[in-house]
Protein backbone atom coordinates (compact mmCIF):
# COMPACT_ATOMS: atom_id res chain seq x y z
CA UNK A 1 0.00 0.00 0.00
CA UNK A 2 1.12 3.61 -0.90
CA UNK A 3 0.71 7.04 0.37
CA UNK A 4 0.99 9.15 -2.08
CA UNK A 5 4.13 7.58 -3.88
CA UNK A 6 5.67 6.07 -0.78
CA UNK A 7 5.34 2.70 0.52
CA UNK A 8 4.31 2.06 3.89
CA UNK A 9 6.79 -0.29 4.52
CA UNK A 10 9.35 1.94 3.99
CA UNK A 11 8.08 4.46 5.83
CA UNK A 12 7.47 1.77 8.68
CA UNK A 13 11.33 0.68 8.42
CA UNK A 14 12.41 4.17 8.48
CA UNK A 15 10.76 5.78 11.43
CA UNK A 16 9.14 2.55 13.21
CA UNK A 17 5.51 2.98 14.32
CA UNK A 18 3.40 4.14 15.25
CA UNK A 19 3.68 6.72 13.26
CA UNK A 20 1.95 9.82 11.55
CA UNK A 21 1.99 10.15 7.73
CA UNK A 22 0.65 12.89 5.97
CA UNK A 23 -0.06 12.98 2.18
CA UNK A 24 1.04 16.69 0.57
CA UNK A 25 -0.92 15.74 -2.15
CA UNK A 26 -4.13 14.90 -0.71
CA UNK A 27 -3.63 18.51 1.75
CA UNK A 28 -3.08 20.57 -1.42
CA UNK A 29 -6.44 18.91 -3.13
CA UNK A 30 -8.40 19.48 0.07
CA UNK A 31 -6.83 23.23 0.32
CA UNK A 32 -8.23 23.74 -3.25
CA UNK A 33 -11.17 22.89 -3.28
CA UNK A 34 -12.24 24.46 0.25
CA UNK A 35 -10.52 27.60 -1.03
CA UNK A 36 -12.99 28.09 -3.87
CA UNK A 37 -16.00 28.01 -1.33
CA UNK A 38 -15.22 31.68 0.23
CA UNK A 39 -13.09 34.99 -0.10
CA UNK A 40 -11.30 34.23 3.00
CA UNK A 41 -10.74 30.82 4.18
CA UNK A 42 -9.03 30.40 7.86
CA UNK A 43 -8.06 26.65 9.26
CA UNK A 44 -9.17 25.89 12.78
CA UNK A 45 -5.48 24.83 13.40
CA UNK A 46 -6.79 23.02 16.48
CA UNK A 47 -7.39 20.02 13.86
CA UNK A 48 -3.44 19.13 13.32
CA UNK A 49 -1.29 21.85 14.30
CA UNK A 50 2.06 20.81 13.45
CA UNK A 51 4.07 23.68 11.78
CA UNK A 52 5.01 21.56 8.21
CA UNK A 53 0.99 21.72 7.85
CA UNK A 54 0.69 25.09 8.87
CA UNK A 55 3.76 26.30 6.16
CA UNK A 56 1.46 24.34 3.64
CA UNK A 57 -1.65 26.25 4.73
CA UNK A 58 0.70 29.54 4.63
CA UNK A 59 2.05 28.91 1.12
CA UNK A 60 -1.77 28.33 -0.48
CA UNK A 61 -2.76 31.47 0.92
CA UNK A 62 -5.32 30.01 4.10
CA UNK A 63 -5.90 32.22 7.04
CA UNK A 64 -5.40 30.70 11.12
CA UNK A 65 -8.44 30.35 13.32
CA UNK A 66 -6.69 30.08 16.97
CA UNK A 67 -8.41 29.32 19.93
CA UNK A 68 -5.99 29.55 22.48
CA UNK A 69 -3.16 32.02 22.49
CA UNK A 70 -0.41 29.32 22.35
CA UNK A 71 -1.89 28.44 19.01
CA UNK A 72 -1.95 32.18 18.22
CA UNK A 73 1.72 32.02 18.67
CA UNK A 74 2.62 28.85 17.43
CA UNK A 75 0.79 30.20 13.70
CA UNK A 76 2.90 33.01 14.36
CA UNK A 77 6.53 31.04 14.82
CA UNK A 78 5.53 29.48 11.97
CA UNK A 79 5.28 32.55 9.92
CA UNK A 80 1.26 34.19 10.13
CA UNK A 81 1.01 37.74 10.40
CA UNK A 82 -0.62 39.02 12.91
CA UNK A 83 -3.29 40.48 10.52
CA UNK A 84 -4.27 36.93 9.81
CA UNK A 85 -4.83 34.94 13.23
CA UNK A 86 -8.09 35.23 14.77
CA UNK A 87 -8.42 34.39 18.52
CA UNK A 88 -11.63 32.48 18.79
CA UNK A 89 -11.09 31.90 22.29
CA UNK A 90 -13.47 28.75 23.87
CA UNK A 91 -15.66 30.43 26.66
CA UNK A 92 -13.41 32.82 28.46
CA UNK A 93 -10.19 34.43 28.44
CA UNK A 94 -7.17 33.38 30.83
CA UNK A 95 -5.06 35.19 32.40
CA UNK A 96 -3.54 37.74 30.32
CA UNK A 97 -5.21 36.83 26.77
CA UNK A 98 -6.86 39.67 26.22
CA UNK A 99 -4.36 42.01 26.98
CA UNK A 100 -1.57 39.92 24.78
CA UNK A 101 -4.54 40.26 21.91
CA UNK A 102 -4.64 43.85 22.28
CA UNK A 103 -1.23 44.77 22.49
CA UNK A 104 -0.26 43.05 19.62
CA UNK A 105 -3.31 43.47 17.90
CA UNK A 106 -4.69 39.97 17.38
CA UNK A 107 -8.30 40.36 16.22
CA UNK A 108 -10.41 38.30 19.37
CA UNK A 109 -13.58 36.26 18.71
CA UNK A 110 -15.31 36.77 22.03
CA UNK A 111 -18.16 33.52 22.92
CA UNK A 112 -19.48 34.91 25.73
CA UNK A 113 -21.08 38.37 26.96
CA UNK A 114 -18.14 38.04 30.27
CA UNK A 115 -15.33 37.93 27.44
CA UNK A 116 -16.81 41.24 25.83
CA UNK A 117 -17.26 42.86 29.30
CA UNK A 118 -13.40 41.70 29.99
CA UNK A 119 -12.07 42.49 26.57
CA UNK A 120 -13.90 45.95 27.26
CA UNK A 121 -12.21 46.50 30.45
CA UNK A 122 -9.04 45.38 29.33
CA UNK A 123 -9.47 48.68 26.45
CA UNK A 124 -10.41 50.61 29.04
CA UNK A 125 -7.25 50.20 31.35
CA UNK A 126 -4.84 50.91 28.44
CA UNK A 127 -6.62 53.95 27.79
CA UNK A 128 -7.36 52.78 24.10
CA UNK A 129 -10.73 53.03 21.94
CA UNK A 130 -12.92 52.55 19.36
CA UNK A 131 -10.87 48.74 19.61
CA UNK A 132 -12.38 46.53 16.99
CA UNK A 133 -13.78 43.09 18.20
CA UNK A 134 -15.72 40.06 16.41
CA UNK A 135 -18.25 38.16 18.71
CA UNK A 136 -19.54 34.44 18.58
CA UNK A 137 -23.26 34.02 18.65
CA UNK A 138 -24.78 30.37 19.67
CA UNK A 139 -28.13 30.89 17.52
CA UNK A 140 -29.84 28.05 19.40
CA UNK A 141 -29.26 25.30 17.26
CA UNK A 142 -26.33 23.08 16.28
CA UNK A 143 -24.86 20.10 14.63
CA UNK A 144 -22.22 17.84 14.65
CA UNK A 145 -20.60 13.90 14.00
CA UNK A 146 -21.85 13.33 18.20
CA UNK A 147 -23.45 15.83 21.11
CA UNK A 148 -19.72 16.36 22.01
CA UNK A 149 -18.70 18.25 18.65
CA UNK A 150 -22.51 19.82 18.47
CA UNK A 151 -21.33 23.86 19.28
CA UNK A 152 -24.94 25.12 18.74
CA UNK A 153 -28.64 25.10 21.18
CA UNK A 154 -29.00 25.13 24.97
CA UNK A 155 -26.78 22.39 25.44
CA UNK A 156 -23.32 24.01 24.01
CA UNK A 157 -21.16 26.31 26.16
CA UNK A 158 -20.32 28.21 23.34
CA UNK A 159 -21.15 31.56 22.22
CA UNK A 160 -23.50 34.42 23.10
CA UNK A 161 -27.49 33.44 22.99
CA UNK A 162 -28.73 35.11 20.59
CA UNK A 163 -31.37 36.77 22.21
CA UNK A 164 -28.82 38.33 24.05
CA UNK A 165 -27.62 40.57 21.44
CA UNK A 166 -28.96 43.85 23.00
CA UNK A 167 -26.46 43.53 26.00
CA UNK A 168 -23.67 43.17 23.46
CA UNK A 169 -24.49 46.14 22.04
CA UNK A 170 -25.05 47.65 25.73
CA UNK A 171 -21.21 46.95 26.21
CA UNK A 172 -19.72 47.63 23.33
CA UNK A 173 -21.43 50.91 23.72
CA UNK A 174 -20.06 51.40 27.66
CA UNK A 175 -16.27 50.28 26.26
CA UNK A 176 -16.22 52.22 23.02
CA UNK A 177 -15.81 48.86 21.61
CA UNK A 178 -16.77 48.29 17.53
CA UNK A 179 -18.02 45.09 16.81
CA UNK A 180 -16.79 44.48 13.41
CA UNK A 181 -17.10 41.00 13.24
CA UNK A 182 -20.05 38.26 13.87
CA UNK A 183 -19.16 34.40 13.63
CA UNK A 184 -21.12 31.69 14.51
CA UNK A 185 -19.40 27.92 14.32
CA UNK A 186 -22.38 25.57 15.73
CA UNK A 187 -20.50 22.09 15.33
CA UNK A 188 -17.91 19.65 13.71
CA UNK A 189 -18.03 16.90 11.68
CA UNK A 190 -22.25 17.85 11.40
CA UNK A 191 -24.63 18.25 8.58
CA UNK A 192 -24.01 20.05 5.65
CA UNK A 193 -27.30 21.20 4.70
CA UNK A 194 -27.76 22.77 8.74
CA UNK A 195 -25.15 24.50 8.00
CA UNK A 196 -25.76 26.03 4.51
CA UNK A 197 -29.78 26.41 6.59
CA UNK A 198 -28.30 28.86 9.19
CA UNK A 199 -26.36 30.92 6.88
CA UNK A 200 -29.43 33.46 7.31
CA UNK A 201 -29.21 33.27 10.80
CA UNK A 202 -25.67 34.75 10.69
CA UNK A 203 -26.99 37.26 8.22
CA UNK A 204 -30.04 38.48 10.17
CA UNK A 205 -27.49 39.17 13.37
CA UNK A 206 -25.04 40.77 11.64
CA UNK A 207 -27.49 43.18 10.30
CA UNK A 208 -27.87 44.80 13.85
CA UNK A 209 -24.61 45.50 14.24
CA UNK A 210 -24.31 49.15 12.07
CA UNK A 211 -19.72 48.44 12.48
CA UNK A 212 -19.86 45.16 10.47
CA UNK A 213 -17.04 44.31 8.50
CA UNK A 214 -16.52 40.47 8.40
CA UNK A 215 -19.19 37.86 8.71
CA UNK A 216 -17.62 34.50 10.09
CA UNK A 217 -19.70 30.91 9.33
CA UNK A 218 -17.48 28.55 11.34
CA UNK A 219 -16.19 25.43 10.35
CA UNK A 220 -17.55 22.44 10.41
CA UNK A 221 -17.88 20.83 6.93
CA UNK A 222 -18.20 17.31 6.98
CA UNK A 223 -15.89 14.57 6.05
CA UNK A 224 -16.71 11.12 4.70
CA UNK A 225 -14.74 8.87 6.86
CA UNK A 226 -16.24 5.59 4.95
CA UNK A 227 -13.81 4.92 2.07
CA UNK A 228 -16.61 3.19 0.15
CA UNK A 229 -19.45 5.83 0.83
CA UNK A 230 -19.07 9.09 -2.14
CA UNK A 231 -17.18 12.51 -0.10
CA UNK A 232 -19.69 14.99 1.12
CA UNK A 233 -20.18 17.48 -2.11
CA UNK A 234 -19.66 20.98 -0.54
CA UNK A 235 -19.52 22.48 -4.14
CA UNK A 236 -23.41 23.69 -2.60
CA UNK A 237 -22.22 25.94 -0.02
CA UNK A 238 -20.37 28.73 -2.22
CA UNK A 239 -23.68 29.90 -3.74
CA UNK A 240 -25.19 30.25 -0.64
CA UNK A 241 -22.42 31.90 1.16
CA UNK A 242 -22.20 34.23 -1.84
CA UNK A 243 -25.90 35.08 -1.52
CA UNK A 244 -25.49 36.03 2.44
CA UNK A 245 -23.00 38.09 1.91
CA UNK A 246 -24.96 40.19 -1.39
CA UNK A 247 -27.75 41.02 0.83
CA UNK A 248 -25.33 42.14 3.31
CA UNK A 249 -23.01 44.41 1.18
CA UNK A 250 -26.74 45.89 -0.46
CA UNK A 251 -27.63 46.55 3.24
CA UNK A 252 -24.86 48.16 4.28
CA UNK A 253 -24.06 49.73 1.06
CA UNK A 254 -20.42 48.59 1.35
CA UNK A 255 -18.00 45.70 1.15
CA UNK A 256 -18.28 42.81 3.33
CA UNK A 257 -15.47 40.48 4.30
CA UNK A 258 -16.90 36.42 4.25
CA UNK A 259 -14.83 33.46 5.69
CA UNK A 260 -14.57 30.05 6.46
CA UNK A 261 -12.67 28.41 9.22
CA UNK A 262 -13.09 24.63 8.97
CA UNK A 263 -9.98 22.33 10.34
CA UNK A 264 -11.35 18.21 10.14
CA UNK A 265 -12.19 18.99 6.34
CA UNK A 266 -8.61 20.46 5.38
CA UNK A 267 -6.41 17.53 7.37
CA UNK A 268 -8.95 14.68 7.85
CA UNK A 269 -8.13 12.59 4.64
CA UNK A 270 -4.59 13.78 4.32
CA UNK A 271 -3.70 11.78 7.82
CA UNK A 272 -2.50 7.84 8.05
CA UNK A 273 -1.49 6.20 11.30
CA UNK A 274 0.64 3.74 10.95
CA UNK A 275 1.08 0.87 13.14
CA UNK A 276 1.68 -2.62 13.99
CA UNK A 277 -0.05 -5.95 14.09
CA UNK A 278 1.69 -7.42 17.56
CA UNK A 279 -0.85 -10.20 18.72
CA UNK A 280 -4.13 -12.11 18.42
CA UNK A 281 -6.47 -13.34 21.13
CA UNK A 282 -10.16 -14.32 21.31
CA UNK A 283 -12.75 -14.66 23.87
CA UNK A 284 -16.30 -16.00 23.93
CA UNK A 285 -19.58 -14.54 24.59
CA UNK A 286 -22.32 -15.73 26.16
CA UNK A 287 -23.64 -17.70 23.53
CA UNK A 288 -20.62 -19.27 23.20
CA UNK A 289 -19.21 -17.26 19.72
CA UNK A 290 -15.66 -16.95 19.45
CA UNK A 291 -14.64 -13.32 19.23
CA UNK A 292 -11.02 -12.72 17.64
CA UNK A 293 -8.96 -9.62 18.69
CA UNK A 294 -6.14 -8.07 16.39
CA UNK A 295 -4.10 -6.57 18.86
CA UNK A 296 -2.27 -3.60 17.75
CA UNK A 297 0.67 -0.98 18.64
CA UNK A 298 -1.74 1.81 18.18
CA UNK A 299 -4.37 2.90 20.50
CA UNK A 300 -6.33 5.86 21.95
CA UNK A 301 -3.52 7.67 23.55
CA UNK A 302 -2.50 7.69 19.60
CA UNK A 303 -5.46 8.23 18.00
CA UNK A 304 -8.73 9.07 20.73
CA UNK A 305 -11.61 9.08 18.05
CA UNK A 306 -13.58 5.55 18.17
CA UNK A 307 -12.67 5.97 22.17
CA UNK A 308 -13.97 9.09 22.10
CA UNK A 309 -16.99 9.34 20.26
CA UNK A 310 -17.66 5.74 18.74
CA UNK A 311 -15.74 6.92 15.30
CA UNK A 312 -15.33 5.05 12.15
CA UNK A 313 -11.74 5.12 10.69
CA UNK A 314 -10.90 2.85 7.97
CA UNK A 315 -8.42 0.38 8.46
CA UNK A 316 -6.02 -1.56 6.21
CA UNK A 317 -3.49 -4.51 6.82
CA UNK A 318 -0.27 -4.88 5.42
CA UNK A 319 1.18 -8.34 4.88
CA UNK A 320 2.23 -11.07 2.81
CA UNK A 321 0.54 -13.71 3.67
CA UNK A 322 -3.29 -12.33 4.80
CA UNK A 323 -5.81 -14.39 6.06
CA UNK A 324 -9.31 -14.86 4.33
CA UNK A 325 -11.45 -11.49 5.59
CA UNK A 326 -13.41 -12.38 8.65
CA UNK A 327 -14.88 -10.69 11.58
CA UNK A 328 -12.35 -8.57 13.91
CA UNK A 329 -11.88 -6.19 16.90
CA UNK A 330 -9.00 -4.16 16.74
CA UNK A 331 -7.85 -2.83 19.99
CA UNK A 332 -4.71 -0.98 21.27
CA UNK A 333 -1.67 -1.10 23.82
CA UNK A 334 -3.78 0.92 26.49
CA UNK A 335 -4.55 -1.27 29.40
CA UNK A 336 -8.21 -0.23 29.55
CA UNK A 337 -10.96 -2.09 27.69
CA UNK A 338 -12.61 0.96 25.71
CA UNK A 339 -8.84 1.09 23.73
CA UNK A 340 -10.52 -0.65 20.54
CA UNK A 341 -10.33 1.16 17.33
CA UNK A 342 -13.38 -0.75 16.09
CA UNK A 343 -16.51 0.53 18.29
CA UNK A 344 -19.29 1.70 18.21
CA UNK A 345 -21.71 3.16 21.63
CA UNK A 346 -18.91 1.93 23.97
CA UNK A 347 -19.08 -1.72 22.86
CA UNK A 348 -16.43 -3.41 20.29
CA UNK A 349 -17.86 -3.90 17.12
CA UNK A 350 -16.23 -6.48 14.56
CA UNK A 351 -15.16 -5.51 11.34
CA UNK A 352 -14.82 -7.46 8.45
CA UNK A 353 -10.96 -7.47 7.76
CA UNK A 354 -8.77 -10.03 6.09
CA UNK A 355 -6.71 -11.77 9.14
CA UNK A 356 -3.17 -10.04 9.89
CA UNK A 357 -0.12 -12.10 11.26
CA UNK A 358 1.87 -10.02 14.49
CA UNK A 359 4.24 -8.22 12.53
CA UNK A 360 2.19 -7.27 9.57
CA UNK A 361 1.08 -3.46 9.83
CA UNK A 362 -1.69 -1.62 9.98
CA UNK A 363 -2.81 1.71 8.08
CA UNK A 364 -5.82 3.82 9.55
CA UNK A 365 -7.40 6.17 7.65
CA UNK A 366 -8.94 9.71 7.97
CA UNK A 367 -6.80 10.44 10.88
CA UNK A 368 -5.36 13.54 10.16
CA UNK A 369 -7.68 15.96 11.94
CA UNK A 370 -7.82 15.92 15.93
CA UNK A 371 -5.58 12.48 15.20
CA UNK A 372 -1.94 13.65 16.61
CA UNK A 373 -3.43 16.86 18.04
CA UNK A 374 -5.68 14.52 20.88
CA UNK A 375 -3.01 12.27 21.56
CA UNK A 376 -1.25 11.77 24.86
CA UNK A 377 0.69 10.22 26.96
CA UNK A 378 -1.63 8.23 28.71
CA UNK A 379 0.11 5.05 29.98
CA UNK A 380 3.43 6.54 29.00
CA UNK A 381 3.01 6.13 25.69
CA UNK A 382 5.53 8.50 24.31
CA UNK A 383 4.09 11.12 21.55
CA UNK A 384 4.84 9.78 18.16
CA UNK A 385 6.61 10.59 14.79
CA UNK A 386 4.81 12.93 12.41
CA UNK A 387 6.02 12.49 8.69
CA UNK A 388 5.26 14.26 5.68
CA UNK A 389 4.75 12.50 2.26
CA UNK A 390 5.77 14.38 -1.09
CA UNK A 391 5.73 12.10 -4.08
CA UNK A 392 8.46 9.92 -2.84
CA UNK A 393 10.29 11.98 -0.45
CA UNK A 394 9.61 11.69 3.11
CA UNK A 395 10.23 14.44 5.74
CA UNK A 396 10.03 13.82 9.44
CA UNK A 397 7.99 16.77 10.90
CA UNK A 398 8.29 15.76 14.81
CA UNK A 399 10.55 13.22 16.32
CA UNK A 400 9.04 10.58 18.18
CA UNK A 401 9.31 11.80 22.74
CA UNK A 402 11.36 9.56 24.53
CA UNK A 403 10.75 8.95 28.03
CA UNK A 404 13.38 11.72 29.23
CA UNK A 405 11.00 14.14 26.80
CA UNK A 406 7.80 12.48 29.46
CA UNK A 407 9.77 13.15 32.33
CA UNK A 408 11.55 16.92 31.36
CA UNK A 409 9.10 18.92 33.64
CA UNK A 410 8.82 16.73 36.14
CA UNK A 411 10.17 17.81 39.55
CA UNK A 412 11.67 15.57 41.12
C1 LIG B 1 -14.25 27.92 16.85
C2 LIG B 1 -14.04 26.77 15.94
N1 LIG B 1 -13.94 27.00 14.63
C3 LIG B 1 -13.74 25.99 13.75
C4 LIG B 1 -13.66 24.68 14.19
C5 LIG B 1 -13.41 23.62 13.17
O1 LIG B 1 -14.39 22.69 13.07
P1 LIG B 1 -14.24 21.56 11.97
O2 LIG B 1 -12.95 20.87 12.23
O3 LIG B 1 -15.39 20.67 12.14
O4 LIG B 1 -14.24 22.23 10.66
C6 LIG B 1 -13.79 24.40 15.53
C7 LIG B 1 -13.82 23.00 16.01
O5 LIG B 1 -14.80 22.53 16.53
C8 LIG B 1 -13.98 25.48 16.44
O6 LIG B 1 -14.09 25.25 17.75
Amino acid sequence: MKIDQADVRDIAREFGTPVYVYSLKILRESIAEIKALAPVVRYAMKASSNSAILKEMLNQGIKIDAVSVLEVQRALRAGFQVKDVCFTSDVFFSAGDAEYCIQNKIMCNCGTLGMLEEYGRTVQKRGAGGEAVSIRINPGEGTGHSKKTNTGGPYSKHGIWHENLDEVKRIAKQYGLRITGVHQHIGSGGDLEHLKRITHRLEEFAKQFEAVETVNFGGGLPYEYHPDRPQVDLSGYQPILEERLKNLEAHFGRKITCEIEPGRRFVAGCGYLLGEVRALNHTFDETGKQLDYVLVNVGFCHLIRPMAYGSYHPIWFVGDDLGPEQDLIVAGPVCESGDVLTQKDEEPLPRKLPLPKPGDLIVIGGAGAYGFAMSSNYNTQPLIPEVMVDGNQLQLARRRQTLDDILREEIP
